[in-house]
Parts: C-alpha cells; structure tokens; sequence
C-alpha cells in the first residue's frame, strides 16, 4: 500500500459520502469510487477525476448534474477545492495535504517513527559477537558484534522482547596449555597489567617451548582434565583468565555502545550435554565410528555426518550448540533463535540444525544462522596464523584520533571536540561495516571510512548536527503554523517520500536481518535533506513557510537519530 492508494480511497470515500447524501438509495462505497476515478494526465485538470457518465443510468440524473451535487456537499481537509468541468468531477488536492501528514505522524511521537508492536509477547534470542576467551579482540570480530547489536535494536524497536547472548568461546584443551604456561613463566601482576596480551604472550611460549620439550603438551592435557573435572586451582585461574579477557573487551563494548544480556559460553554447558547425547542415541542417530559417535543424514541433505563426540568421549563445538539451542528454548521459549556468525561456518550450523529436524524438533525452523562475508583492511586480508591481525581496540583508538585531527581543522571552536571525535571515528567504522550487504565481503578503508562528503557515517551524523544548527537558529524565532504548501517543490517533496517510506525499510530490515537496509535509508534521508537544503531557504522571509521548512528539518532530524540508533552509531548535534 503505498501513500498516493490510501489519498485516492479517501478521496473516494468523501465521494460516496457526498452521494449518499445528495441521492437517496444511493448505495456507493468508497471502493466502488476509487475504482471509477481516473488519473487526469494534466494537472489542470486537477489530481483525481471521476467521470459520472457511468453513474447517469442508475441515478437518473445528467452527468454533469451529479457531478455539480457532488460538488457541493464534498468537504474534506485533504481537498483544496473540486470543478465540474462536463460530467467530470475534477479534484484537487490540498497540495500540502501529505506534508503536513507525514510531518505530524513523525513528530507526534518523536524517536519512534517506524517503530511497531509487531513483536508483541514474542521473543527472539541473538547470539552475536560471542568471542573467544584469551584471545584478543580483532576486527574479524566486527560484523557480528555490529550486525548483532544492530538488530537487537531493531526488534527492540519493533516491540520484540530480545536476548543478547555472547556465546563465549571458554572451552578447550587451549586453556590447559595455558594454565600450565602461567604456572610455569606467569606471575599474577603481569597477566592483571598485561590483559589478554599477557595470556596470549604465554600461550606463543608455551608452543615454542614445547617445540623442544614436547612433554609439556602433556602437562597441558593434564591441566585441561583438571578443568574438566572442577579441580578448585584449575578452575580458579580459568576464571580469572575469564574475567581479565572480559574486562579488557568491556572497553571496545563501551566504545561500540554494545551490550548483552548473557554471557553463557561454551563452558556453561558442560553439565548439559549428557541428556541431548541420550536422547540422540535413544531416537537411533547416534552412529558409533571408530570409537566416536556421528549422526549421519539422509541422502537427499548432502550434508557431510557430524561428530557429536569423539572417541575419547570428549563433545565437540557442535555439542555444545546443540545443548545451548535446547537450553535457549527452554529458557527463553524463542520464537526466533539468530546466530549472527561468519559464512565460514555455514556448514557447521546446517548441520546442527538438521540434527534438530531429524530429532523431530520443529522449532529447528526457527534457529538462523544471519551469515557475513569477511572483512580485509586496507585491501589485506587479515589472518591470525599468517600473523597479520589487526585489534579493534587500536582500529578505535585511530579512528577517534583521524577524528579529531578533523574536527580540529573544520570546527576547532567546538566546545566538546574529544567526545565528538569518538562519536564520529566509532561511527565512521560502524558505518563501514553496515553499509553493505551483510554477506558480501569487505574492505575496511580510512579514506572511505572518514570522507565527510562521501556516503559514510560523518556524512550522515553531519547532515542530523546541520538540521540541529537549523533548529537551533529557529528557536531564536517566533514562528507561526506552517504553510504546508511551502512544501511542494520536489526538494521536500522527496524528504516527504523517504521519511513516509522508512518504516516499511525497517520492517524489511528485520525481515531480512539486513541492517545495511537502514544504513541505506538514513543515507538516503541525509541526501535529500542536504538536496532541500542547497535549494531552499530554510528560515525564509515569510514565517508560515519557514515554520513548514523547520518542522521538516525537524522531522528529519529526528528520523535520521533513529536511523543512526538502530545501526549503533550516535548523532551529535554539533560536530
Ligand atoms: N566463538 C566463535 C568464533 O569466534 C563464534 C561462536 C558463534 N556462536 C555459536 N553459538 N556457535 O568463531
């Protein structure tokens, strides 16, 4: 339905109205109207026509008579006036009409225009950004941890209860080795100043001593059966290991503004695996190969079998996704379950969830894996192995200094110039990772990233502080109500057509789980605004017509707040 069909069956329904009254028996409906009324192709002759020829017979009255009654009893707001030109009744439209409509609906609840209840008393879980504990937060990391935030925002703001889950990566044998390297060459002060640095430090020694002493890897197993089986040493450094990694990320989710609402990682199912073991062997899945049992699929899925457990009877990834699905379910009792995780691991999670659908679970239809392309920096692609990694910690520390260096230079009388370098180097990069579809690669540039002219997120954040300034300068002024008809030019026009069309992105957008969506749209709203702007006098001479322009920008203004709040980025309101 777009916004012209709901004008044509109002107008229609006016019309039936007034037929109602001016015949008796009339038995006109608005839909009956609306499919006789003609698009005049001159608007001379007015933005609708309804040609009464037809209508002659069964009234038995002349055309040019019904149109003329017609007239008469015809009122509405959305009508400026009608002629009878012959037997046509010819409508013209306020002009106004739809500004001041669209206008009104975006200000009458400011922040919440596109917002829904479509969510009502459902829920959804979002599993996104879910690191690895011990290593260090890397710019691989990114596009789940953005994509994830952005669309919990998004089903938050459409009425959704969320889960933000952070599925931690705290379980493997990697952890003994650790264990035993800090026992080893560790001290506690080092590893509290040094962060995950330090722990990663220790694991690269350990690996390069066990080259010559290969004994230690022993040592490792042994360290890791004794996390296994609780060993109060063992599990106390584990959990200081855990802490220290979740302390040293807290600072790049402070900066990124992203938060969860679990952080139950791989480890917490440790005591959950055993029952969906069970009952996978109880349904007949659970094939015994060489020692380790794998659940192998029907033809028609080519799919490759999975290892649920291995032949020393230890549970693998997938194990643990599978206890964590049932365990979301009977927790959160999800209606949608998204795993917001790179398409490297598409395989992994077709595989899982067919194990679901062959358990005869058929909310496996409801688990989803939202999958990403890969990111590269600076037309490199990263790799830890190869050793070229790139810590979004220092990516954001850049980010807010190539910030400020220009804010420095186009607005060095800003007051607050550190805190709007941070708003604006952090959204320069989310802006980046949203801007395109989600599963295609990309690559991370400064000079796109930072272009204020270009379509990135200083663009857009600049666009919302001019319409600030704007209303800024306004509010110095004492305006009049607007003259909506000063917004007629096609400039306004088009802000009017994309502020009037954002809740339906934001519905795609969740449909899709495609926040680059919304990272278009707001795009396309700071375009059009700064378009209107280039063209118009805002703050005209005439104060009916410069209270419509402000109330546009607004409008605007506001829209393109929310846009930037549901892809994660912040809207300074000067810059
Ligand atoms: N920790 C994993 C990684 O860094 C991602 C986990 C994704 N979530 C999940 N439920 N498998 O690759």
């Amino acid at each position: 339905r777009t916004e012209s069909m709901d004008m044509k069956l109002k107008v229609a329904e006016y019309i039936a109205q007034a037929a109602q009254q001016s015949f008796e028996n009339c038995a006109l409906t608005g839909n009956d109207v609306s499919a006789m009324i003609e698009t005049p192709p001159d608007k001379k002759m007015g933005d609708y026509a309804l040609p009464c020829f037809r209508l002659s017979k069964t009234m038995r009255c002349a055309p040019q008579m019904i149109a003329g009654k017609l007239a008469e009893k015809i009122a509405c707001e959305e009508i400026d006036h009608v002629e009878v030109v012959g037997g046509y009744l010819n409508v013209f439209l306020r002009r106004g009409g739809l500004a001041r409509d669209i206008v009104e609906a975006v200000l009458k609840n400011p922040g919440r225009w596109g917002s829904s209840e479509i969510g009502k008393g459902k829920t959804v879980c979002l599993d996104y950004s879910s690191i690895n504990i011990a290593k260090r937060f890397h710019i691989g990391h990114l596009s789940t941890t953005m994509i994830g935030n952005s669309l919990k925002r998004i089903y938050d703001f459409n009425g959704y209860t969320t889960v933000g889950i952070n599925h931690l990566g705290d379980w493997g044998t990697q952890f003994g080795k650790m264990i035993c390297a800090y026992k080893k060459w560790g001290n506690r002060e080092e590893v509290e100043k040094g962060g995950v640095q330090a722990m990663v430090d220790l694991y690269v020694r350990f690996h390069h001593e066990a080259e010559q002493h290969p004994e230690l890897e022993d040592e490792g197993r042994a360290w890791f059966k004794k996390i296994e089986d609780g060993d109060q040493e063992a599990m106390e450094i584990f959990t200081w290991f855990k802490e220290v990694t979740l302390k040293d990320t807290q600072r790049v989710y402070d900066l990124l503004g992203v938060s969860f609402d679990s952080y139950a990682g791989e480890s917490f199912y440790n005591d959950k695996m055993q029952p969906v073991v069970d009952e996978l062997r109880a349904k007949g899945l659970l094939e015994v190969d060489q020692g380790a049992s794998v659940v192998r699929f029907p033809e028609e899925d080519h799919l490759m079998p999975c290892l649920i457990l291995r032949s020393d009877g230890a549970t693998l990834y997938i194990t643990r996704d599978l206890a964590a699905a049932f365990y979301r379910h009977n927790t959160y009792h999800f209606d949608k379950c998204l795993y917001v995780v790179a398409y490297q691991q598409d395989l992994h999670f077709r595989q899982w969830f067919k194990v679901l659908e062959l358990m005869g679970y058929d909310w496996a239809k409801d688990c989803v894996h939202v999958a990403f392309g890969m990111i590269s920096y600076e037309g490199q692609s990263l790799s830890t192995r190869k050793g070229y990694v790139v810590y979004l910690e220092d990516l954001l520390e850049q980010a807010q200094q190539k910030a400020l260096a220009i804010i420095e230079e186009k607005s060095p009388n800003l007051p607050n110039k550190a805190e709007v370098a941070r708003q604006v180097g952090i959204g320069a990069v989310v802006y980046a990772d949203l801007s395109n579809n989600r599963i295609k690669d990309i690559d991370f540039s400064w000079e796109r990233a930072l272009n204020f002219d270009g379509e990135t997120g200083p663009y857009v954040q600049y666009t919302h502080a001019r319409c600030c300034s704007v209303l800024r300068k306004a509010a110095e002024m004492s305006l009049p109500d607007p003259d909506w008809n000063a917004l007629t030019d096609d400039e306004a026009q088009d802000c009017l057509r994309k502020l009037g069309r954002f809740p339906d992105v934001i519905q795609e957008a969740a449909d899709k789980y495609e926040p680059s969506m919304i990272t278009r749209a707001v795009t396309d709203l700071a375009q059009a605004y700064n378009k209107f702007y280039y063209e118009h006098r805002i703050l005209d001479d005439d104060p009916a017509a410069a209270a419509a322009r402000v109330a546009l920008t607004r409008a605007m203004k506001n829209v393109i707040k929310t846009g930037l709040y549901l892809i994660g980025i912040e809207a300074p309101e000067r810059m």
